[in-house]
C-alpha cells in the first residue's frame, strides 16, 4: 500500500458534538407541530423510538407534498431539495457510538468511522444512510459466478447487477497476453481487481478519487491475501501513477452529468464532460505498446435519452489515439429472477469495449 494511505481518512456524515438548541420528541409529542418546526429551521431530538424518525419524515414528506404539488423535473428536484433540507434537522443522539433511541438497529460505522468521538448526535436520514451501508457491509455482495464476496466500505460504489462483470471474466478467461503489469481506474469496491488477480495478473496499480473506496480495498485486500498483488493509490486517473500496463480496465460512471458533481458516490454514476477526452489522453502513456484498454460500459444513457453521447465511440471518431479491438454486449438481466423487467431499463445492454494503440502513437 502507498504510505501516504496510512493517513487517509474516510468521508463521513458530519455530526453534532456541541449542545444545541433542540426540541425534544416523545411518542406524545404532535407530529405536525414538530415536522412545521423542522422546515422552520429547528433541530429536533427523537427521544424514545427509532420508528418515531420514520414517523416524523412521513409526516414530514406529506406535508411538503401540499405545497410542492408540480409533478415535472423541475417540481420534483424543489421537493427533494426542501426535503433534504428539513429532514436534516430530524437528530438521533449516539452516545457510546450506539444510537440511545429505542429499537434502534446496530451500526458499526458510529465506531469504524468516529473513533475520536462517542457521544454526539448526527441526522435521522444520515443515520438510515449508515444503516442500510451497514447491512451490505457486514452481510456483503456475493458474486456467485466469481467465487467472490464483496464487503463494500461506507460511502463505496458496489454492483448489484453483475452482467458486466460476467463479461469482463470472459475476456479475461480468453486473454493470452502478458499479466505482469494492470492498472485500474475507479477500484470502487475492488471487484475487477479481484478478477484481474483471480486471472493471474501480477501487480495492479488501483486507483480511486474516492477516499473510502481506497480505504476499503485495502482492508478486503487484507482479508483476501491480495495485498503483495495491489498498489493502492487515492487521486485523480492517472495521478501518483508510472506504471506502463498490459491491461488497464476503468468501469466509469455511466451518465453525463447536468449538476455539479460531489465526492463520493455521486462519481461513481455521473461523468463530467472533460473526464473521457482526459482519460483516453492519459491512458495511451500509460499503455505498454502491446497493452489493451478495457473499458465496461452501457447504453443505458442512450436508453433514457436516445440523442445522448457515446463517450467511446466519440473517442473512436475523433482521435487518432485508439483502434477498436473487441465490443461485446450483453442484456442486463433483472436483478432478481422474479421480477419481469418491465421498466425503460429493458433495452439496457452492458458493453465491454477493448481498445489498442494506434501503432504510430503507442510510446515505448
Ligand atoms: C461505476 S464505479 C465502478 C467501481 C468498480 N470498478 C466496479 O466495477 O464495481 C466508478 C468508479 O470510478 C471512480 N471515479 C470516478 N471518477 C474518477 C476519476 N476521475 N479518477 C479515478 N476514479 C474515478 C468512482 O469513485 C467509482 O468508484
Amino acid at each position: 500500500m502507498n504510505h501516504d494511505l496510512l493517513t487517509l481518512q474516510p468521508d463521513r456524515p458530519p455530526v453534532i458534538t456541541s449542545e444545541i438548541e433542540l426540541i425534544h420528541f416523545y411518542h406524545d409529542t404532535n407530529v405536525k407541530a414538530a415536522v412545521q418546526q423542522m422546515i422552520a429551521g429547528t433541530y429536533v431530538l427523537v427521544e424514545e423510538l427509532y420508528s418515531n424518525g420514520l414517523e416524523i419524515l412521513a409526516e414530514l414528506k406529506r406535508t411538503l407534498l401540499v405545497y410542492y404539488t408540480d409533478t415535472k423535473f423541475q417540481g420534483q428536484r424543489d421537493f427533494r431539495s426542501a426535503f433534504r433540507e428539513a429532514s436534516h434537522r430530524l437528530l438521533v443522539e449516539v452516545k457510546g457510538h450506539k444510537l440511545l433511541v429505542k429499537k434502534a438497529p446496530v451500526i458499526g460505522w458510529l465506531e469504524v468511522l468516529y473513533p475520536e468521538v462517542s457521544d454526539f448526535y448526527v441526522s435521522f436520514p444520515e443515520v438510515q444512510g449508515m444503516n442500510s451501508a451497514w447491512q451490505w457491509y457486514k452481510k456483503g455482495i456475493e458474486v456467485k459466478t466469481l467465487g467472490i464476496t464483496l464487503h463494500p466500505f461506507y460511502g463505496t460504489y458496489f454492483p448489484t447487477r453483475f452482467d458486466h462483470l460476467t463479461l469482463f471474466d470472459k475476456w479475461l478467461k480468453k486473454y493470452v497476453g502478458s499479466k505482469e503489469k494492470a492498472i485500474e481506474i475507479g477500484v470502487g469496491s475492488g471487484i475487477l481487481s479481484f478478477q484481474l488477480i483471480q486471472n493471474g495478473f501480477k501487480n495492479i496499480f488501483a486507483t480511486d478519487t474516492n477516499k473510502n473506496a481506497i480505504i476499503g480495498v485495502a482492508q478486503e485486500c487484507k482479508r483476501l491475501g491480495y495485498e503483495g498483488n495491489i498498489t493502492l493509490n487515492h487521486g485523480d486517473l492517472f495521478e501518483n501513477c508510472d506504471v506502463k500496463a498490459d491491461v488497464i480496465v476503468f468501469n466509469p460512471p455511466w451518465l453525463l452529468a447536468k449538476h455539479t458533481l460531489e465526492e463520493g458516490l455521486d462519481k461513481a454514476i455521473y461523468y463530467e464532460k472533460e473526464l473521457f477526452p482526459r482519460f483516453f489522453e492519459q491512458a495511451l502513456k500509460h499503455l505498454a505498446p502491446e497493452g489493451k484498454l478495457v473499458l465496461l460500459f452501457s447504453n443505458l444513457a442512450q436508453v433514457i435519452d436516445e440523442k445522448s453521447a457515446h463517450p467511446i465511440i466519440e473517442e473512436l471518431q475523433n482521435h487518432n489515439r485508439f483502434r477498436k479491438e473487441l465490443h461485446l454486449r450483453r442484456d442486463v438481466s433483472a436483478s432478481s429472477k422474479k421480477t419481469k423487467r418491465t421498466d425503460a431499463r429493458e433495452n439496457e445492454k452492458v458493453e465491454l469495449w477493448v481498445l489498442a494503440p494506434k501503432e504510430k502513437d503507442a510510446l515505448s
